[in-house]
């Protein structure tokens, strides 16, 4: 069952042995992942297509811990008239919704961005809690800058995001939603794993020093960040166990332990790299929270690409869903390999 108070429901998000599955595309982000697989991104597609991720029992039964949602799943309803956000906590996942308005250009750094959607957000928190959501997520994003740039990210851009970060969390608390906090620093770019060591660091000590500021109570707080990766373009890509153990010790220098749950992104790992890093991480440390998953990519690419806009290959997705759903699952346990990988295959 749903847990009632905000920190248990922090507590849930994070496990054990269970994860997030974030399908809080934007309009444009779904038209984005449609157009890959040649399906036009109509209301009753996306419909369609998500209630096939909400039907799969098997992975929200045992896997998923919870549901990003966007407003418009929020308020539709499966092709025999249940609401999916019923669908979905009636399976004992926990429903929670996307409030940030995207991000947009930073005055004065033009190149760097920060997330837009304070003005009016009370009574948006309101009405989505009315609505049956139970927690909220906002992502910021920061860019790492290319050819040794050291000017990006800037303390302008991360202090902008650390605020509004600050400030949606404090309002999600107020009105009984337990707040995902999600500073990206993103892996495009050619710097190497240490980089994005320093960027995250930095990125998360403003967040937190914000979210103090703010009075965010962080026991009922979730974090979600990017992993400390190698850029994609950079020649040397750092494995599994330096990501982990980078990873890990930026956490500790940054995050405090009062925070229940960190629920990693995928940000464009492959579906793979993105399981066998969180495996990493839980199989050679403790720590003082929870290291869980809350992917969009990682969880979707394989499920997406079995539907094809087909109706008919509904147990092809389910199957698919299932499966990613189930070695994530086992990768917060530390209990994933590749045999298991090939075997499932
Ligand atoms: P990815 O796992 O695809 O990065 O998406 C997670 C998410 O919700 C980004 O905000």
């Amino acid at each position: 069952m749903i847990p009632n108070s905000l920190d248990g429901v922090a507590e849930a998000m994070g496990g054990p042995g269970k994860g997030i599955l974030a399908a809080d595309e934007s309009s444009g982000t779904i038209r984005k992942r449609f157009d890959t697989i040649n399906v036009e991104s109509s209301e009753t597609n996306r419909r369609d297509y998500r209630e096939l991720l909400f039907r799969t029992t098997e992975a929200l039964n045992n896997h998923i811990s919870g549901v990003i949602l966007f407003d418009e799943t929020l308020r539709q309803r499966a092709a025999d008239g249940t609401a999916l956000v019923d669908l979905i906590a009636g399976s004992g996942a926990i429903p929670g919704i996307k409030i940030d308005k995207g991000a947009h250009p930073l005055a004065g750094s033009p190149s760097e961005k920060v997330t837009e959607g304070l003005d009016g957000l009370r009574d948006r928190l309101s009405e989505y809690r009315q609505l049956g959501a139970r927690f909220t997520k906002w992502r910021a994003v920061m860019d790492i800058g290319r050819g040794g740039d050291r000017s990006v990210p800037s303390r302008a851009c991360a202090v902008a995001n650390a605020h509004a970060l600050a400030r949606m969390a404090a309002l999600s608390q107020e009105q009984d939603l337990v707040p995902i906090v999600e500073p990206e620093v993103l892996m495009d770019g050619d710097h190497d794993i240490d980089r994005c060591f320093e960027a995250t660091e930095f990125t998360l000590r403003e967040t937190y020093a914000s979210l103090s500021e703010q009075g965010v109570v962080l026991e009922a707080s979730v974090l979600k960040p990017n992993m400390v990766l190698s850029g994609k373009l950079c020649p040397v890509q750092a494995p599994a166990e330096e990501v982990a153990e980078k990873t890990v010790a930026c956490l500790r220098r940054s995050v405090p332990a009062a925070v229940p749950s960190i629920v990693f992104l995928s940000g464009g790992q492959s579906d793979l790299e993105a399981t066998e890093n969180l495996n990493a991480m839980n199989a050679a440390f403790d720590t003082p929270w929870r290291l869980s998953f809350s992917y969009g990519r990682a969880l979707q690419a394989a499920p997406l690409k079995a539907w094809g806009g087909n109706p008919a290959n509904g147990p092809a997705v389910r199957a698919a869903f299932a499966h990613r759903a189930r070695m994530n699952a086992l990768a917060t346990l530390g209990q994933w390999s590749g045999e298991l990988e090939a075997q499932a295959a």
